[in-house]
């Protein structure tokens, strides 16, 4: 079974992706990890985004694995725990960049099928249900509004010792659903067959539930 959550910035993906996969005892996969690891691994060796030669050769280099259970799920790229670092401003800042590169994504979007090979996952993402699991049994498509949004990252950011402005996060979100949804390359958009979910003001609790009925029914 493939349950595919689609979404932008701070709609609640994450939280409540992992939140069904424990909940259901499935795999969680998280694909916008996958495009920070190799944002992160081409920023560490001075690649540019535009230079799609070079993000080749270390596409073809790279390896990235999930260690841990749902809700502690550690992200490894070449041996490394790169959990922490792939959630770093210059990351979270340039990542809509270099994932909306053809070279990144199809190599991804190949380790992210593999990675969903004969077992139920719970997969989140920008292109889930479009592009990577056309076919998958459940596809959520999650928004809220940019405020409850950028109040939301500004709690991550807190838990982490950084304190931002809702309004500074409110541009850096429009700037990158702007980037995520007009790239021509699997740009983010509601999937034909998914159910749109508005987790403005919803609880966790009532998120994972909205899903695991649709999983049950
Ligand atoms: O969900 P996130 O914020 O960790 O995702 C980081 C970036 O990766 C986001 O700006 C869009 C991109 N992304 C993507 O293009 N396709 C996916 N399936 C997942 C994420």
């Amino acid at each position: 079974m493939i349950i595919a959550i689609d979404g932008p910035a701070g709609s609640g993906k994450s939280s409540t992706a992992k939140a069904v996969a424990a909940r259901l005892g499935i795999t969680y996969l998280d694909t916008g990890a996958m495009y920070r690891a190799v944002t992160l691994k081409a920023q560490r060796l001075k690649i540019r985004y535009d230079d799609d030669t070079a993000l080749g050769i270390i596409m073809a280099h790279t390896t990235i694995a999930f260690e841990g259970l749902p809700p502690d799920v550690r992200v490894i790229m070449d041996g490394d725990d790169v959990s922490a670092d792939i959630r770093s401003d210059a990351v979270t800042k340039s990542v809509s960049d270099y994932c909306a590169r053809d070279v990144v994504r199809k190599f991804l979007v190949e380790q992210q099928r593999q990675a969903a090979q004969g077992r139920s996952v719970v997969c989140e993402g920008r292109d889930i249900g479009t592009v990577v699991f056309p076919d998958a049994d459940v596809k959520i498509f999650m928004v809220a509004s940019v405020e409850e949004r950028a109040r939301r990252r500004q709690k991550d950011f807190a838990a982490m010792g950084v304190s931002k402005s809702v309004e500074e996060l409110i541009k850096d979100i429009e700037a990158r659903d702007h980037k995520d949804s007009t790239r021509a390359n699997s740009p983010l958009t509601k999937a034909g067959g998914a159910i749109e979910m508005d987790t403005t003001g919803m609880t966790l609790e009532d998120q994972i539930m909205f899903i695991v009925n649709k999983v049950k029914t």
